[in-house]
């Protein structure tokens, strides 16, 4: 038996062009870095498509058609996710953040200065991503580790900040300096977006 997903075709976003002039992270980096997200895209299509002609009567946990394209399709999404929110709030021009999310930073770290050095220590400490995500259960702000696009993600909590520290994001620029890289992203960021974001999720200080 095959079960029908009612699922449509996506398509990636288009790169904002202030993203092939950050300062710090080359274009050379973004291009190629934006070539791995259409990636995430299209193996998305293609896991969507043979789920929906995968035999459900060979489910089976050690090896199955439907355990490896499940499987698979987590990392794709978490790679779609995950790029999409790192290329939409870089571009700006870094500095303190504003506004609510500001706001909030302060409340939940104790100061932006707790905040950006616990972040960089989880971007330094995992294997993939540190995401900054608002967890809706506590109320309040929390940096998560990742060491792929799809772990270790927490339900009911939403990702505000997106620190990619997979090699791609940097090893051009930096070499093995992550910690270099993680403060040019620093430096990019777009606090606007952010707040755009937090203001969209209803997230108040
Ligand atoms: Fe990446």
């Amino acid at each position: 038996m095959a079960l029908a997903y009612n699922h449509v075709e996506i398509t990636p976003r288009e790169l904002k062009p202030a993203l092939l002039e950050l300062e710090g992270i080359s274009r050379e980096t973004v291009e190629a870095h934006y070539k791995l997200y259409q990636g995430y895209v299209s193996k998305r299509n293609e896991i969507l498509t043979k789920l929906a002609e995968v035999d459900l009567g060979s489910a089976n946990q050690v090896y199955s058609d439907l355990r490896a394209l499940k499987v698979d399709l987590t990392f794709a999404i978490g790679g779609i996710k995950n790029h999409e929110l790192y290329f939409e709030h870089l571009g700006g021009g870094g500095g303190d953040p504003s506004g609510v999310f500001g706001a909030v930073v302060k409340r939940d770290f104790g100061s932006v200065d707790a905040w950006r050095a616990d972040l960089k220590a989880t971007g330094l400490a995992g294997r993939g991503w540190a995401w900054t995500a608002y967890d809706w259960d506590e109320g309040r702000l929390f940096n998560y580790i990742g060491d792929a696009q799809n772990t270790f993600p927490v339900w009911n909590a939403t990702p505000l900040v997106a620190l990619d520290v997979y090699e791609h994001a940097y090893f051009i620029d930096y070499a093995t300096d992550r910690a270099s890289y993680i403060d040019a992203f620093f430096a990019n960021l777009d606090y606007d977006v952010v707040n755009d974001w937090v203001q969209r999720y209803g997230i108040k200080a």
